[in-house]
């Protein structure tokens, strides 16, 4: 409750002066976001403690009154972190609950604290600040997922697998190379975020409730406190545009589609079908009623949970459009979505980091899956294309040779000099050293390709990129 209630009638409100009646019970419940915003507290009160005490240097307040807010101020803060802060509903958001909290705490002087910034300003700062904290924390789980795949590719240099088309075999591959695509995905969603961060990273407090102030503050001073790379350049743009926010939640639904992709892999792999990998018991869970299932939930869920997300940029997306300027109390439900992305990608990250870094290659059953499907078709295609037919001659030969082959049974390597001649005069017994699959991936040499000295340059690269 706020401190000083004059009348019994007086609303408790920090905006209580110009209304008579009380706030209907409904409508305090359906507005209040401090059941949610109230883990922006310690950001709320770190810009306001930059704020007074540039309210003091400039002498908007008196510099002794701003010395007793910054100490009260630090001693909420306190209280906070230790989970002792009480928030209190009636006083809607955060933001009342921390003022009043210090009005409480100080007397009046902690009513100077609002001069010359309204909560528009003051919300979009705290946001901010919170925001830029936490893709710090994403960055960091990041590269922790990034490590892991990193470790297994190294070991996995050499394990030829199937790579796939249409989830048919298409052409062998190596484990390490098919990692690594996912290193790709990963360091590209680490470029966003940092691109995001620098947009986050940008000061509204100043901007007031829409029309700045007229007060001699100075912002650059509260934006080198709060670390800000630099200051909203328009007051009505800084209270109402929630980019930020959007942008972050798009990177974080395309990194959580990323997640989602890597996890349908390792269920894949991790199925008697593929048994590529084994889950060890900390990455898999039963089932209560079939006592011989382990089932691969945590990569399940990074993959169910990618719909959440994608759903908070939808959300963040539709609550903006329409919005004229500047700030709409629709902005109040940016928190959740924001919220929930942030968390749900973090998590996640964490999860897929664990279980990567856990799961048990089967190198023999990827060997055995690579074996089957005539994926060297075309490097008996290749071996013609180098004596100089044509692609397409040379793919309907080898098409005919697997034809042929898959009639009676065997592997390309099993045709005979006088079945090749069937399939095409111009195919050799020798062309048949390119079909075997070591052979295959090693060929490969192009950039960016699966070969060994390819795949230890991407290895090499992201390494660095870890590094650095
Ligand atoms: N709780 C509000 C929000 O999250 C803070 C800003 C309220 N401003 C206002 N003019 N009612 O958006």
């Amino acid at each position: 409750m706020a401190a000083r209630r004059s009348a019994k009638t007086k609303s408790p409100k920090p905006w209580g002066g110009r209304f008579a009646g009380r706030t209907d019970p409904r409508v305090e419940a359906f507005t209040q976001s401090v059941s949610f915003d109230h883990r922006l507290a310690p950001w709320d009160i770190r810009g306001s403690i930059a704020h007074a005490e540039m309210l003091g240097a400039r002498r908007i307040i008196p510099r002794a009154d701003a010395v007793k807010i910054v100490r009260g101020l630090r001693a909420i803060l306190r209280e906070v972190e230790a989970g002792k802060f009480r928030f209190d509903p009636a006083l809607e958001d955060v933001h009342m609950n921390v003022e009043a909290a210090l009005t409480r705490r100080i007397g009046p002087a902690g009513g100077r604290l609002h001069t010359a910034r309204s909560r528009n300003d003051q919300v979009a700062t705290a946001l901010r600040l919170w925001l830029r904290e936490e893709i710090g924390h994403i960055q960091a789980a990041l590269r922790g997922l990034r490590r892991a795949l990193l470790a297994q590719a190294e070991r996995g240099v050499d394990w030829v697998m199937p790579g796939y088309t249409h989830l048919q075999r298409a052409q062998p591959v190596t484990f390490a190379h098919h990692l690594l695509a996912y290193s790709q995905m990963l360091h590209r969603d680490a470029e966003r975020l940092e691109e995001v961060r620098g947009r986050v990273n940008v000061l509204p407090l100043g901007a007031g409730a829409l029309a700045g102030t007229a007060h001699p503050i100075d912002r650059r001073m509260v934006a080198r406190k709060l670390g800000f790379a630099g200051i909203a350049g328009n007051s009505m743009d800084a209270v109402s545009d929630r980019d930020f926010a959007v942008e972050f939640a798009s990177a974080a639904a395309l990194a959580m589609i990323h997640l989602s992709r890597l996890g349908e892999e390792v269920v894949l792999w991790a199925s008697a079908e593929f048994g590529f990998v084994e889950l060890p018991d900390a990455f898999a869970t039963g089932s209560s009623l079939m006592p011989q299932k382990r089932n691969p939930d945590p990569a399940e869920l990074a993959r169910g949970k990618s719909g959440r997300v994608v759903g908070d940029l939808v959300a963040l997306l539709t609550l903006m459009k329409g919005l004229p300027l500047t700030y709409n109390r629709d902005m109040q439900e940016d928190k959740e979505p924001l919220f929930d992305a942030a968390g749900t990608l973090r998590a996640s990250l964490g999860v897929m980091a664990g279980l990567i870094e856990a799961m048990r290659p089967r190198p023999e059953r990827m060997a055995e899956a690579a074996e089957g499907g005539y994926m060297t078709a075309t490097d008996l295609a290749d071996a013609m294309v180098r004596r100089g037919v044509p692609f397409r001659e040379a793919h309907e030969a080898a098409g005919r040779a697997v034809r042929l082959a898959s009639s009676k049974g065997v592997p390309l390597s099993g045709l005979r000099a006088a079945d090749l001649k069937k399939a095409d005069p111009r195919l050799r017994p020798a062309d048949l050293k390119a079909t075997a699959l070591a052979r295959s991936v090693a060929s490969r040499r192009s950039e960016g390709g699966p070969s060994r000295a390819s795949v230890l340059r991407q290895i090499q690269a992201e390494r660095k990129r870890l590094r650095g």
